[in-house]
């Protein structure tokens, strides 16, 4: 795999976080203070952008130029043209180059998501993307086509509108892990401190971040979603807050992205948190996801489900351990629930997953498998408290994170349920909202916002929580799957409901064309962003261009083939013959040739679907 300088050095912060934060020079970091600019102006002229915090005592100037490519800070001494054209911003999302040069992007529109341990916590709601040279003429014609193909990645990564980050507070880090920092952690600056697994601009903020004195200008964006919800049952408030964070770690879209690489990083990794602040309390409850961290893959081929293919080469011990390691280490024990069907398509990866389970020998790590499919059908899913029933008494050892009102430790978390099924998504969510909902009964109560005879699904504030849970869902799917999550009417309302079923079709209809015919752009735009992939400028003149495919003939042939047996069918069908025998025998022969031809087509699937052309484009089909 290719990896961009900037994913190596992240991804060796990830490894000795700890270190840094102890061993860190924080001299100048205090100087620097620990919070980003919240509010600036962006002055741009012809061969400078001039970036103007507005909640700064001093008079300084982030001073991009044009020309030279220089960024670097100065002192306003007025230098800022007049003719220049100045807008508001929130905040630098970062550079990115591509062929024709750097890029400038900026937040210029949020929305307030509500406050967070006394913090504001935003929303993107509106970027812009700045060329630092104004033409393409210095380009030649298959690199001006490349660039624009590189922008609308950039630009499609933009619009998930799920960007979320806060100038004063560390959006990426748990309740749990801040409690759990040195002083000198508070004095680094946030983009600094930040969990890099959850931080998606990291590498776009690259070019600020290796020089210190910018510390302020770099402000780390999660992507995932946060919802703050104030709410009251029977008079008391508190605020309910669930966080998830992607990782941008082996971050991809479903049917390209599948289990562990080397580094022990799994596919559509998720931290969700839930948080009750209530006077001054604050609890919070932690989970997580990802992809059953064995090698394997299930690249799409036009069937509605390809057949997951399980490595047998790779050592899947040694990806799981090193999966594993990581995981012990910043949540502590762990219960595996995997959700996989343990027949039919599913079944091998199940089998595999379990007989690995069964060689480790870690007392922190305890397997849980539960067929989803098979004990819930017939919409029973209220059997779905067998599972809870067999993993409650963990659920209890583990405990919960709480703070009292003088900031003293409660309870810690002791370990985490890390659930899986297949995309880790529709059951995955529906697991997770039943235990976050048992934990958070007992939060209530601890609170005292609840009596423990008094089941948290008579109050009120039940419908709050099924709709941010459904809500939690449909991002995580969005982003991975390519639409909504299925079976949240079970989620909202606590119900498998016939409307739900045929919503659920609809959505699988669009995630099959999605996965098929536009997951191959989606991988390669994820890959761009996060610095899998770094644009060279000499692609498309000295090097080939990475934007082109070689496709097999069978690519241009069938499709034209089956346009001209289709369109022959018809003409046959519409166009009078005198003989009926021989018209019929003509429909006949055409519409044949078109159905032969469709299928010749679905038995070489795989020459059809959008495949990723950057990082992930070296992926055998079956
Ligand atoms: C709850 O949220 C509201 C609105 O964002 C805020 O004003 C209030 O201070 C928050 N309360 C707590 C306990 O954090
Ligand atoms: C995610 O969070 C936001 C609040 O920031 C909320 O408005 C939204 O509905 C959530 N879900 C989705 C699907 O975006």
């Amino acid at each position: 795999m290719v990896v961009g300088h900037g994913q190596v050095l992240i991804h060796l912060l990830a490894l000795s976080k700890i270190k840094v934060i102890l061993t860190k020079v924080v001299v100048t970091a205090m100087a620097m203070g620990s919070h980003a600019f919240k509010c600036l102006h962006q002055h741009v002229s012809p061969d400078k952008i001039f970036i103007e915090p507005l909640d700064s005592d001093k008079t300084e100037l982030l001073l991009i130029d044009r020309i030279s490519q220089e960024i670097s800070l100065k002192q306003n001494e007025g230098q800022i043209p007049a003719t220049s054209e100045s807008k508001q911003i929130y905040g630098i999302f970062g550079i990115i180059r591509l062929l024709a040069g750097p890029y400038l992007i900026v937040i210029t529109d949020r929305a307030q998501v509500g406050t967070l341990n006394g913090h504001t916590i935003w929303k993107v709601t509106g970027t812009q993307v700045l060329s630092y040279t104004k033409t393409t003429f210095h380009l030649n014609e298959q690199q001006v086509q490349d660039n624009s193909r590189y922008l609308a990645m950039v630009e499609h990564m933009l619009a998930a509108d799920s960007y979320y980050y806060s100038a004063t507070y560390d959006l990426t880090h748990t309740m749990q892990r801040l409690q759990n920092t040195s002083p000198e952690f508070q004095q680094m600056s946030l983009h600094e401190r930040g969990d890099v697994r959850f931080i998606w601009n990291s590498h776009l903020l690259l070019e600020l971040a290796q020089q210190q004195e910018l510390a302020k200008y770099c402000l780390p964006i999660m992507l995932g979603n946060v919802s703050i919800t104030p709410c009251t049952i029977k008079g008391d408030a508190f605020n309910y807050t669930v966080i998830s964070r992607r990782s941008c770690f082996r971050a991809g879209v479903r049917y390209y992205m599948r289990g562990v690489n080397s580094e022990g990083h799994v596919a559509n990794y998720v931290e969700t948190e839930q948080i009750v602040e209530y006077q001054g309390n604050k609890c919070s409850f932690v989970q997580t996801r990802g992809s059953v961290p064995l090698y394997w893959s299930q690249y799409p081929n036009l069937k509605y489900k390809p057949d997951p293919q399980i490595s047998t080469i790779d050592d899947h011990m040694a990806g799981f351990e090193s999966h594993f390691a990581t995981e012990v280490y910043n949540y502590g024990r762990q219960v595996i629930i995997n959700l996989l069907d343990q027949k039919g398509q599913e079944k091998e990866l199940f089998s595999t997953f379990t007989d690995v389970t069964q060689k480790v020998n870690n007392n922190n790590i305890r397997y849980e498998p539960f067929d989803f499919h098979k004990e819930c059908k017939h919409m029973r899913w209220d059997r779905l408290s067998i599972l809870m029933d067999r993993i409650a008494d963990e659920q209890d050892q583990h405990g919960y994170f709480m703070v009292g009102r003088d900031n003293s430790p409660v309870s810690m978390q002791k370990g985490v349920f890390r659930t899986n099924c297949i995309d880790c998504l529709d059951r995955t969510n529906v697991v997770q909202s039943l235990l976050s909902k048992r934990t958070l009964q007992q939060q209530l109560e601890k609170l005292e916002i609840i009596h423990s005879s008094q089941p948290l699904e008579s109050t009120a504030f039940m419908s709050t929580f099924n709709n941010v849970w459904a809500d939690n869902a449909d991002v995580c799917a969005k982003q991975y799957g390519g639409t909504g999550a299925l079976k949240t009417d079970f989620t909202r309302t606590g119900k498998r409901t016939t409307m739900g079923l045929l919503q659920d079709g609809y959505n699988s209809a669009i995630r099959y064309f999605m996965n098929n015919f536009y997951d191959g752009f989606r991988q390669d735009s994820i890959d761009l962003f996060l610095g899998n992939h770094i644009v060279d400028e000499t692609e498309c003149t000295l090097k080939p261009s990475a934007l082109l495919t070689e496709r097999d003939w069978k690519f241009y042939a069938l499709p034209a083939i089956f346009l001209v047996a289709v369109s022959m069918c018809i003409i046959s069908l519409l166009l009078p013959d005198e003989h009926l025998g021989e018209q019929v025998m003509y429909v006949l022969f055409w519409g044949g040739a078109s159905l032969l031809t469709l299928i010749v087509m679905y038995i070489y699937g795989g020459e059809f679907v959008d495949r990723p052309k950057l990082v992930s484009k070296s992926f055998k089909t079956e």
